[in-house]
Parts: C-alpha cells; sequence; structure tokens
C-alpha cells in the first residue's frame, strides 16, 4: 500500500506542477504551487484507488485526484489564516499567509478551490459528460456550507462554546470538517466507474472520523518537527475533539473500532479491497 500511495503521490504532484505552469510566475500563482506541494496526498490515492477497483483509467482518474488535493489544499490554507487556527508552520514550511501575506493566502485558497472545479470537470478526466457534472456537484455539496465549511465552522464556534460539545455533536462537526472531502475521495472512483456508492460511502464515514481523531491524536502526542505543523494547539485554543472528550486512550479505541467498521464496509469487493483495507489501517497508525 505504501509503494502505492508513493508512486500515486509522485504523479499528483506531477500532474499539479504541470497544470499550474500555466499560471505564470505571479506571487499567487508562485503560493498556488507552494501550497500545494508535499502533504500525504490520502485523498487523491483514495480517488485513483476507487477509480482501480472500478476498473476506471488511471491516466482519467488523475484529474479529479489533483482536483481534490487543489480542494483540500485550498482548505489548509484558509485553516491556517490568522482568522482561524492563525498556524505558522503547515507540510513542514511557513504557512502561505506568513511566507506571502494574508490577502495572498486568502486569494490562493480561492483560487485553489476553482482549480479544483477546473481539474474534476476536465474532459479529459470522467469520459462522459454527466460523470463529470456528478462529481462537480458531489463535490460542492462536500465541501460547502453543508459539508467542509460548515465542519469548520462548527470548529470554530466550539472554542468558545459555553459547555463542552458531546459525542453526537463532535461527531457531526467532525464528519463536516474532515469526513465531507474523504468521502468525496472515496467515492469519486466508484462515480467514475458508474457503481454502487453504498459500500464505500460506508467505508469513508468510518474512516474519516478515524482520520480526523488520529489528527486530533497526533496533536496531543506528536513532535512539530516530525509533524510538519504545530502541536498541542486544540487544547489550548479549547477545540472540540474526540481526545478532549474521550482522552486519548479513549479517542484510540474509538478509531480502532472505525477501522474495523470501515474495512467490513468492503467485504463484498473481497480481496481486491485489500489496498484500501491497508490505507484504513495506515490512517489511524500515521504519525504524520
Ligand atoms: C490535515 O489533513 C487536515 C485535516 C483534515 C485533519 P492531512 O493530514 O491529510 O494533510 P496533508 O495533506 O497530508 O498535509
Ligand atoms: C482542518 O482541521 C480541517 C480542514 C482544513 C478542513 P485541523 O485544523 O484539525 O487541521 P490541522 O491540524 O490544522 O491540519
Ligand atoms: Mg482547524
Ligand atoms: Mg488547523
Ligand atoms: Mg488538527
Amino acid at each position: 500500500m505504501k509503494t502505492g500511495l508513493s508512486q500515486d503521490a509522485a504523479r499528483i504532484q506531477a500532474h499539479l506542477d504541470q497544470v499550474l505552469h500555466a499560471f505564470g510566475t505571479g506571487p499567487v500563482a508562485q503560493a498556488m504551487g507552494y501550497a500545494t506541494r508535499g502533504g500525504k496526498r490520502i485523498r487523491g490515492f483514495m480517488v485513483m484507488e476507487t477509480a482501480r477497483l472500478h476498473d476506471v483509467d488511471g491516466a482519467r482518474a488523475l484529474w479529479p485526484a489533483c482536483g481534490i488535493e487543489a480542494l483540500h489544499a485550498y482548505s489548509l490554507v484558509h485553516d491556517d489564516l490568522p482568522a482561524m487556527d492563525d498556524d505558522d508552520l503547515r507540510r513542514g514550511q511557513p504557512t502561505v499567509h506568513v511566507k506571502w501575506d494574508e490577502a495572498t493566502a486568502v486569494l490562493v485558497g480561492d483560487a485553489l478551490h476553482s482549480l479544483a472545479f477546473e481539474l474534476v470537470t476536465h474532459p479529459e478526466g470522467a469520459e462522459a459528460a454527466e460523470i463529470r457534472a456528478d462529481l462537480a456537484l458531489s463535490l460542492a455539496r462536500a465541501a460547502g456550507g453543508q459539508g467542509m465549511v460548515l465542519g469548520q465552522a462548527l470548529d470554530i464556534a466550539a472554542e468558545t462554546a459555553p459547555i463542552p460539545l458531546s459525542l453526537e455533536e463532535i461527531t457531526t462537526l467532525q464528519a463536516g470538517k474532515t469526513g465531507a472531502l474523504i468521502t468525496w475521495a472515496a467515492t469519486a472512483g466508484v462515480r467514475m466507474g458508474a457503481g454502487d456508492l453504498e459500500p464505500l460511502t460506508r467505508y469513508s464515514k468510518a474512516l474519516g472520523l478515524a482520520f480526523q481523531i488520529q489528527d486530533d491524536v497526533i496533536d496531543v502526542t506528536g513532535d512539530a518537527a516530525k509533524v510538519g505543523k504545530a502541536v498541542g494547539k486544540d487544547a489550548a485554543a479549547g477545540k472540540a475533539t474526540f481526545v478532549s472528550l474521550l482522552g486519548l486512550d479513549g479517542a484510540r479505541a474509538e478509531a480502532r473500532s472505525l477501522v474495523d467498521a470501515a474495512c467490513d464496509a468492503l467485504s463484498c469487493y473481497g480481496d481486491k479491497a485489500d489496498t484500501l483495507q491497508q490505507l484504513a489501517r495506515f490512517v489511524i497508525s500515521r504519525q504524520t
């Protein structure tokens, strides 16, 4: 699985670099390249891997794989802004608003958001126009005010909530801020192959939560130099997380059972889904 992940990560990087080459050398274009560099590429890999599972041509799947990574990169640039998490370090480098300025970071986020839809609807991606429209509509829903943006808003609101969020409220928050894009990523290949969305939706809902739990665990246990972003910030900011509610051991146990559920959801694929099951285990064992 790790070899497949790093091979697809390299393909995604090369493709993004090639697309962004046409944007020229202005500050926004430069910073778009900067913001899309690095990262584990888990979401892009999910698109490639679910496409493979549904016999979709990898060269076509590469377009939406880059699209979700552009959208994710936008979400990180804005997440790091002073008005949000106010972070200086991302993927081991200064954040975009630190290296350039806040206006550039806002515009880079806006431009990466547009780029995501350009990539997802590119004619060299999904062959049928109606599938490209379906990818764009589902991504708009996942990214917007019912999905990632809603989760981000709940996350910020929770910092000043008078009483700690319940488990149910934290689950809703995290399903939006992290889960929505992960579900899109894990179903894009199914959409391209016109397959049954149910098993991978179930997989990704459980995995999305487990993914954010591990992110929250890393915030408590990680070392910034290795993680490539600041740690110890969630508790300081009063963030609502599974760790704040269940403690480290409770959160880790919850993540393990979510990964079991994610793997079970793919039993209908037999051993063709081995890689996605390994990816689920990797998500909760990763330290970055
Ligand atoms: C970090 O996502 C932000 C969250 C949604 C928790 P990743 O851990 O996938 O970040 P990169 O892309 O590898 O940097
Ligand atoms: C960010 O969650 C989620 C999105 C960018 C949508 P976090 O704020 O926990 O991510 P990190 O820890 O900064 O990567
Ligand atoms: Mg945040
Ligand atoms: Mg953050
Ligand atoms: Mg975090």
